[in-house]
């Protein structure tokens, strides 16, 4: 069998990029309305400093307005609160995003609940999640999004009949997603940590959805052949090379053992360069998409 096709996150996500771009060029031009979107990042860590600052900077490059708001660790939970609240009554802002984790202490069910539904560009308010869960239109999760996309642009816009399994049911990434190949009539199985038999759950799938964060876990024998993998684990394993391993530097692999599945599936997604470079890209389509709701404008 031939070797699987590579499904190129990198471009596909760059691809999206240049239409927002345009798009929001237009909606300014057209409707003098600029997407705007505000970031609050809580805390020192340093994976979380690298994702907020790449938001930004994607956001003003697709021409968006954006803010970022730095809180020190010791934040509280009513301060907090407080500039959520600011941003839900701001005109200028569209979009409302805080990254998780947050610190321990703050009460992060309690502040995604507070963010108003509609500028909710995560996806994680439950009144979204329901919605989503109703198939009306709605926010979803970036990540989910940013799958489903990569999905259609490698067997076409009609995903109807086939058989999906998500492994991780994260409110997300496996819930979420799992809600959208239902709404694209999918047969869909959420597989997890208590599922019995899981390599024989997957073998059943034409669209394999692997978010169990768990290194390299699925084998390339519990792949049907044909299959069509998405990969979104992103987790750090020592480096091969053992001066570099000595140093404690990592590199990530995702939740598939992807060199071996080459042989045997259809088409799937690198880790890195798959699912990971999409989610961004994906905060920005669900911004445009609520400055557009909000202002009245089809979306
Ligand atoms: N931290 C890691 N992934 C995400 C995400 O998709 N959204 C938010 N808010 N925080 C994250």
């Amino acid at each position: 069998m031939a070797q699987a096709r590579i499904i190129d996150g990198r471009a596909t996500a760059e691809r999206l990029r240049a239409d927002l771009a345009v798009e929001v060029a237009r909606l300014k031009s057209e409707h003098g309305l600029t997407p705007g979107l505000a970031v609050i990042l809580v805390g020192d860590d340093g994976a979380s400093q690298v994702y907020v600052r790449s938001k930004g900077e994607q956001s003003r490059a697709a021409g968006m307005h954006s803010v970022t708001h730095i809180l020190p660790a010791g934040t509280s939970q009513t301060e907090l609160l407080a500039l959520v609240r600011h941003l839900n009554g701001d005109p200028a802002i569209h979009g409302i995003l805080v990254q998780l984790p947050l610190p321990a202490g703050l009460d992060e069910k309690a502040i995604i609940q507070a963010i108003d539904p509609d500028k909710d560009v995560d996806g994680l308010h439950v009144i979204n999640a329901g919605r989503l869960s109703q198939g009306v239109p709605c926010l979803a999760p970036c990540t989910p999004v940013g799958c489903m996309i990569l999905l259609r642009e490698t067997l076409g816009q009609d995903l109807s009949g086939k058989r999906a399994v998500v492994i991780g049911r994260s409110v997300l990434v496996g819930r979420p997603v799992a809600q959208l190949l239902l709404q694209a009539d999918c047969t869909v199985t959420i597989a997890h940590s208590r599922t019995r038999d899981l390599a024989s759950v997957c073998r059943e799938a034409d669209i394999l959805v692997a978010a169990a964060g768990r290194a390299q876990m699925v084998k390339a024998d519990w792949l049907k052949p044909g299959v069509t993998v998405i990969d979104v684990g992103t987790n750090p394993v020592p480096f091969r090379d053992p001066v570099k391993a000595a140093a404690g530097r990592t590199r990530l692999v995702g939740d598939v053992d992807y060199k071996a599945a080459l042989d045997v599936a259809h088409a799937i997604t690198p880790v890195p360069g798959g699912v990971g470079p999409m989610t961004v890209a994906c905060l920005l389509v669900n911004t445009v998409m609520a400055a557009k709701r909000i202002a009245g404008l089809k979306a």
